[in-house]
């Protein structure tokens, strides 16, 4: 069994990866800024990392909008203004974490059960821009568990519906979304064809959508090497 310390000492060093596509991120958004610029922003740890290297240039840009209440908090947190989506129009750049990434820019995402919101965000913006560290590189989606938000009452029927699909539903038990929902997550479901799928999925009455992001996919993987390096697909 893997001891606490060997623990430890992976996950700091996924963080560093995590720490080191953050701030490509914002060398790579940093031509857009303007004082009349508002940027999509994400949600999970390496989203947090990005929103801390944001900080520095609070003021140089008009602010965000947030994918989650908790990113929301530390985007004000670090001087940025948090704006409703729906007083905003469309965003240059939507930068948020992965949990896998597919060769073609398919993920799989909402392990942090914000999926709902992240995806409607990363619509409203012109690039999606990933930042993940290399473990999240998958050569086919779907080892990570895939999250599906439904409305509370219907988490039977469609999780009976899952099953018809395959798929192995779990309920997340004590999670509910910044939206006042649910979470089933599918395990032990490859996914060969994300585009179909999240599109199958998402037609169940009661769910509010999946965490496959295909049909609307990634436009810039920025991947943390084990290396230290950060490569730019
Ligand atoms: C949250 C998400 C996150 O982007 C995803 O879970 C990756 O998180 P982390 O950067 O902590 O690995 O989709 O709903």
């Amino acid at each position: 069994m893997e001891t606490f310390m060997a623990f430890r000492s992976k996950t700091a060093a996924q963080d560093a990866l995590k720490r080191a596509v953050a701030k490509a991120a914002l060398e790579e958004i940093r031509p857009l800024l303007t004082p009349e610029t508002v940027i999509g922003v994400g949600t999970g740890s390496t989203a947090n990392m990005f929103i801390d290297e944001l900080g520095t240039l609070a003021g140089t840009f008009k602010g965000a909008v947030a994918s989650s209440e908790a990113s929301a908090e530390r985007l004000r947190g670090h001087g940025i203004d948090v704006f409703d989506l729906n007083s905003v129009g469309s965003m240059p750049v939507y930068v948020d974490g992965a949990d896998e990434i597919d060769p073609g820019f398919a993920m799989i995402k909402g392990g942090g059960a914000a999926l709902t919101r992240e995806k409607i965000v990363a619509a409203c913006a012109e690039r999606f821009v990933c930042i993940a560290d290399e473990s999240k590189d998958v050569a086919v989606l779907g080892q990570f568990p895939l999250p599906v938000e439904v409305i509370p009452m219907a988490r039977s029927y469609v999780a009976r519906e899952l099953v018809k699909m395959g798929a192995d539903p779990i309920y997340r038990q004590g999670v509910i979304t910044d939206n006042g929902n649910q979470i089933l997550d599918l395990y032990d479901f490859p996914i060969e064809h994300p585009v179909e799928m999240e599109s199958r999925i998402n037609q169940l009455v009661g769910v509010v959508t999946n965490g496959l992001f295909a049909a609307r996919g990634a436009d810039v993987l920025l991947l943390g090497r084990k290396d230290g390096s950060v490569e730019r697909r």
